[in-house]
């Protein structure tokens, strides 16, 4: 890790261990980008300094030529009226109606270190690695505007971290109506655009198309970063696999509306572009206010996706996730949502509680149901009183009746939500996000609190409060199950309307920082109608986020591909259903769908007093699996070996120890194929020189062997075979 700045040649270097970022002056004034990619020693690039096109005499036909030269520039970071026509990063009014915005290279500072962003999640140095700040300032004149470009890098990894800090410094308002937080225009080596598309129940389906002339624009304007858009791009060269091809990927450290837009413009240069969404945005920044960006994490890889995915996993792991549990085996949970819906009472869970504790499960989670008068999803969210009524034994009784039975207790909560149909909105109709005269439209019969008013944060949070406080409750799933619309607020003038977005997101944070400093034990798992808020913002405060609704196992082998290209796998939710599943109506072996849940936390969402001996049997043999292996699945690094959306018919990934000394694999025979007697599967990440025991069969291959011919598996007939493979190093 390096960063430094060449004053003769006036050339910024950031360098990580297997990737170089370049960024200098073109023309005395602009910060310009040079390049990002593969490690270079030698990084004199004046000469990349500079648009496109140009001679030697025409460079001092700058003037004369500016909005060409605006125009073709690869800029660093730049602002829109000034000759740039693609969409750029930051776009200004100012207070007689301007957009013109000139940004001059000022300035610049290296620290050791990384400043945390205030009331926002951020990246943090740790005892896996140091880290460094360049913090580049720039400028209008004008306005009086600075501009504060931040890249960090940390010891271990070789991600870049960026985000952008604007102050005002002069004597007028300046609204802002576009900050993202990155930019970054490259040649375009006949890229592809990859991203991540779902809806509920089939979260973050890996997509790709080439890219070509004009915008690419994933975005959402859900109040959320929803199940159908990920704040998640990356370009590929041709013919990238899981070990070659070059990769420029961004992720977005942030839980609201955001944007990630590709633009392909006439000199065949692209402009990779990541922030909030500036639809519905507009923030006024007066005399002397900062706004801070959410900050976007880049990796390049020139050997491939996997090493892009290793990157953000251990950057995560190391360098994000703070919460206690992120290095501790969770316990194994088992849900009552699917196994109950609203209809139970205390002695019903008691009853699962009971049964649970026979087969190894360790924690009892009570969903949706327990609170008001909440008996279909129709009323009571705010009322987070508990209903005496289901729970006749009142909460501190049940809970130390589950604890008697051996397991710990977590609780459901949609701190967020309110129901017209609820006391909190009879009491406070103004709570709910609203324009005044016009009813909000509905979803799941529900309305959003606004909870970019501190006295709503502060009632809701209360309730939360209470009772978490009244009884021995050691996990919480805050739940979030409708997007926003209908956006206007009591505590909000017109003048800041446009800040509301952002705002409910700092309001969510803030709440949930409160939780963790007045709850410092809890174990909290974040949730969104299944996936719908499954981001790297979120992961700052949760370890883990349950990443769908859907739990039927084939199903889940796409949705767990398309999470895990970022996100470890200690982080991914993950339970076994019931069968027929209830979103598919599938019927798959209970081996199959624990070899998918032990990819995640793992735990049951099932009603388990009703499941036959020989699958209880099944659950206390998975659990002790899980016990196994849940160290290598949730420490090691992740190796996706083939994926059932290529081969379109079998699954398999594996996960190898940091020290080499274990892999376990996966495999999933989706569909079975007759007249196809094996798979060849060829591991990865092992040691080549090591020796590996299969522990099944006791058979020993080279870890060079494994890795390039492979083992051979020979499913048996029918679908939804799964099995792991275990080798050990000898
Ligand atoms: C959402 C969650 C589910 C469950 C229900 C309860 O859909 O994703 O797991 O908690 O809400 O209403």
């Amino acid at each position: 890790m390096r960063i430094h700045f060449d004053e003769a040649k006036k050339i910024f270097e950031i360098q990580t261990n297997n990737t170089t970022y370049l960024m200098g002056l073109a023309y005395d004034r602009y910060l310009a980008h040079a390049y990002y990619g593969s490690k270079l020693e030698d990084t004199d690039v004046q000469y990349l300094l500079r648009a496109p096109y140009e001679t030697e005499f025409e460079k001092y036909w700058f003037n004369r030529e500016k909005v060409e030269k605006m125009d073709s520039l690869c800029h660093e970071y730049s602002a829109g009226g000034v000759g740039d026509f693609r969409d750029t990063p930051l776009m200004i009014r100012t207070e007689g109606g301007y957009h013109a915005c000139e940004l001059v290279y000022d300035s610049y500072e290296i620290m050791d270190g990384k400043p945390a962003l205030e009331g926002l999640p951020s990246t943090f140095p740790s005892e896996h690695g140091a880290a460094k700040t360049l913090e580049i300032c720039l400028k209008d004149e004008l306005l009086c505007l600075k501009v504060y470009l931040r890249y960090s890098v940390f010891e271990d990894s070789d991600a870049i971290i960026r985000s952008v800090k604007v102050v005002n410094e002069g004597k007028e308002k300046i609204y802002l109506e576009r900050v993202l937080s990155t930019c970054l225009d490259m040649d375009n080596e006949a890229f592809s655009l990859y991203t991540l598309h779902g809806s509920w129940a089939r979260e973050r389906d890996i997509t790709g198309r080439p890219v070509t002339e004009g915008k690419h624009i994933v975005a959402s304007l859900r109040g959320e970063t929803s199940h159908q858009n990920h704040p998640f791009m990356m370009l590929t060269t041709n013919g990238t696999s899981q070990t070659e091809g070059r990769v420029y990927a961004m992720n977005f450290v942030y839980s609201g509306n955001f944007i990630a837009e590709t633009e392909l413009n006439q000199h065949g240069y692209v402009r990779m572009s990541m922030g909030i969404n500036p639809t519905g945005f507009e923030w006024v920044l007066d005399p002397g206010a900062a706004f801070v960006t959410p900050e976007v994490v880049m990796v390049y890889s020139d050997t491939g996706l996997g090493h892009m995915t290793r990157t953000y996993h251990d950057l995560y792991r190391n360098h994000l996730i703070r919460s206690k549990y992120l290095h501790q085996k969770r316990p194994i949970l088992i849900n009552n949502w699917e196994a109950t819906y609203f209809d139970f009472d205390d002695d019903k869970l008691v009853d699962i509680a009971r049964e649970a504790h026979e087969v190894g499960i360790e924690m009892l989670v009570m969903d949706d149901g327990w609170f008001g008068k909440r008996n279909g999803d129709n009323c009571a969210l705010g009322d987070w009183f508990v209903n005496e009524e289901k729970i006749r034994c009142g909460l501190k009784k049940l809970v130390e009746r589950v604890n008697a039975e051996g397991l710990k207790f977590g609780i459901w909560f949609e701190p967020e939500m309110i129901s017209p149909d609820s006391d909190l909105f009879r009491e406070h109709p103004d709570y709910a996000i609203q324009v005044p005269g016009r009813t909000p439209a509905m979803s799941r019969e529900q309305y959003v609190l606004d909870i970019t008013r501190k006295e709503v944060r502060d009632c809701v949070y209360g309730r939360v409060k209470a009772i978490l406080e009244s009884a021995n409750i050691e996990y919480v799933k805050w739940d979030m199950n409708r997007p926003l619309c209908d956006i206007g607020s009591y505590g909000l003038d017109r003048e800041h309307m446009g800040e509301f977005y952002h705002r409910y997101v700092l309001g969510l944070y803030e709440m949930q920082e409160r939780l963790l400093q007045d709850f410092p034990n809890l174990l909290l798992e974040n949730c969104s109608g299944g996936g719908g808020r499954f981001d790297p913002g979120m992961l700052y405060y949760s370890p883990q986020i349950w990443t769908s609704d859907d739990m039927d196992p084939v199903m889940r082998l796409g949705i767990q591909e398309g999470t895990a290209l970022i996100y470890p796998l200690s982080t991914m939710g993950a339970h076994i259903c019931v069968c027929p599943n209830h979103t598919t109506g599938r019927v798959t072996p209970i081996e199959t769908r624990a070899n998918i849940a032990m990819a995640g936390t793992f735990g049951y969402e099932l009603d388990i007093t009703k499941v036959s001996e020989e699958d209880l049997e099944k659950m206390a043999a998975c659990n002790k699996l899980y016990h196994r292996y849940n160290e290598i699945m949730r420490e090691g690094d992740y190796y996706r070996i083939a994926s059932y959306r290529e081969t379109n018919y079998y699954d398999a990934f594996a996960c190898v120890t940091k020290d080499k000394k274990e892999c376990l694999m996966t495999f999933m025979n989706v569909l079975y194929r007759p007249n196809r007697q094996s798979i060849k599967l060829r591991l990865a990440g092992l040691a080549p020189d090591a020796k590996y025991r299969l522990e099944e069969t006791d058979k020993v291959y080279s870890g060079d062997l494994l890795m390039k011919a492979g083992i051979l598996v020979e499913p048996p007939m029918g679908d939804f075979f799964s099995k792991q493979y275990h080798f050990v190093m000898e």
